[in-house]
């Protein structure tokens, strides 16, 4: 069959791993994918750096829509970041190209999803974004997919890997947060501006998606009510823990009669709940449907591998001839969200 031939634009922590992995696991890739996956061109700012990537014969932009435009790609993978920009740029001409994206950026959806949705839905082309949403675990084909005959009431858990990692080693291990965070970026968990990861933001941004996922509504990150993990000290972490708790970062999302409530903020949870005992980069969640229950994904949040894999189901599904909508539903037809009153406009309280 022939190869479909994909543009990956930013070659950084997760660009790197997601071409990487196409090219170590090209058979087993070509058999799920139904034909072979093949890296025909690349962007990223610096030609120079040695990323230890095989790239001969792979085509090199400098300007990322260059990309999306060029005529050697039929899958443009945007793995820049940031809700504007080069990246926005990069996906909108993608889709006005009639190129189906695969898509990691979590701030740029959360912000134009829905008019991107609109856009890739009119021009008939897929946008696969399973990465952009707690990392390696598929939160957004669960909802999307595997939920489709519930109705959601909540789903919330921990969606940042850089603020469970930072949190865990503080508590098991009382090392300042500047360390912890040092570290975090080391190992590729971190956003480029690691403000999105500790301000709570990027938490934000995954549950606005979530929220439009789960509720069939238009993305509201603006609608969040947002409280990072900046003032916590090591001390709060111990003393939380002499009264039985443990402090994550919650991303909570509700509908109830008086609308949708969101909400990220540090809480302080019993020791022994489920999520409580999720450590490290790992995140996890809770999505409460009425025929299913209560279910719970966990697995590895950040880093180049885990988020390589999501990247890599999206382009397998997009190789497959896969198209749904892009929120499970068609853009046109998302309702308007209503904002329920907060319940609270403080963090530190426990979900049971
Ligand atoms: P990095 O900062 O490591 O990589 C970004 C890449 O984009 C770099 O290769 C950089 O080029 C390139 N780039 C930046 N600006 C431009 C531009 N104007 N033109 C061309 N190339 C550009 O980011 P990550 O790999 O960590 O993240 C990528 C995306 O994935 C983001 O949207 C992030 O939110 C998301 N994500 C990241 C996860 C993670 O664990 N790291 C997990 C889930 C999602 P150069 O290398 O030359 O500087
Ligand atoms: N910076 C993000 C995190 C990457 O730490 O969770 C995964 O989206």
């Amino acid at each position: 069959a022939e190869s479909l031939r994909v543009g990956v634009a930013g070659l950084g922590t997760v660009g790197a791993s997601v071409v990487r992995v196409l090219s170590e696991k090209a058979d087993a890739i070509a058999a799920r994918a139904g034909r072979p996956v093949m890296v025909t061109a690349v962007s990223a700012r610096d030609k120079g750096r040695d990323r230890g990537l095989k790239l001969d014969g792979v085509a090199w932009h400098m300007d990322p829509s260059q990309l999306a435009r060029s005529n050697d790609v039929d899958l443009v993978v945007e793995l820049i970041g940031g809700a504007n920009g080069a990246a926005r740029a990069c996906v909108e001409t993608a889709i006005e190209r009639g190129r189906p994206v695969v898509t990691a950026n979590k701030a740029l959806l959360a912000k134009h999803g829905v008019a991107i949705a609109k856009a890739a839905e009119k021009a008939g082309v897929a946008v696969g974004f399973e990465a952009a949403v707690a990392g390696g675990v598929p939160v957004v084909k669960t909802l999307r997919e595997a939920l489709a005959g519930n109705d959601v009431s909540r789903v919330f858990g921990i969606l940042n890997g850089t603020c469970n990692y930072i949190l865990t080693r503080m508590e098991r291990d009382r090392i300042g947060f500047a360390e912890c965070l040092a570290e975090a970026q080391r190992l590729g968990y971190a956003e480029a501006d690691p403000t999105f990861d500790v301000g709570g933001f990027d938490a934000a941004h995954k549950l606005a998606l979530l929220t439009t996922l789960a509720f069939g509504v238009e993305t509201d990150a603006d609608g969040i009510y947002v409280e990072g993990i900046t003032s916590i000290t090591p001390f709060d972490l111990q003393m939380a823990e002499e009264l039985g708790y443990r402090v994550k970062l919650l991303g909570v999302t509700t509908r109830g009669e008086g609308g949708i409530e969101q909400r990220v903020h540090p809480s302080m949870l019993p020791k022994d709940s489920a999520i409580a005992r999720v450590d490290g980069v790992t995140n996890a969640v809770e999505i409460d449907g009425d025929v299913v229950g209560a279910l719970v994904l966990a697995g590895p949040g950040a880093g180049g591998d885990a988020t390589a894999s999501a990247v890599i189901a999206d382009i397998v599904d997009i190789a497959r001839g896969v198209r749904r909508p892009v929120f499970g539903i068609p853009a046109e037809q998302l309702a308007a969200p209503k904002r329920a009153p907060m319940q609270t406009h403080q963090g530190g309280y426990y979900i049971r």
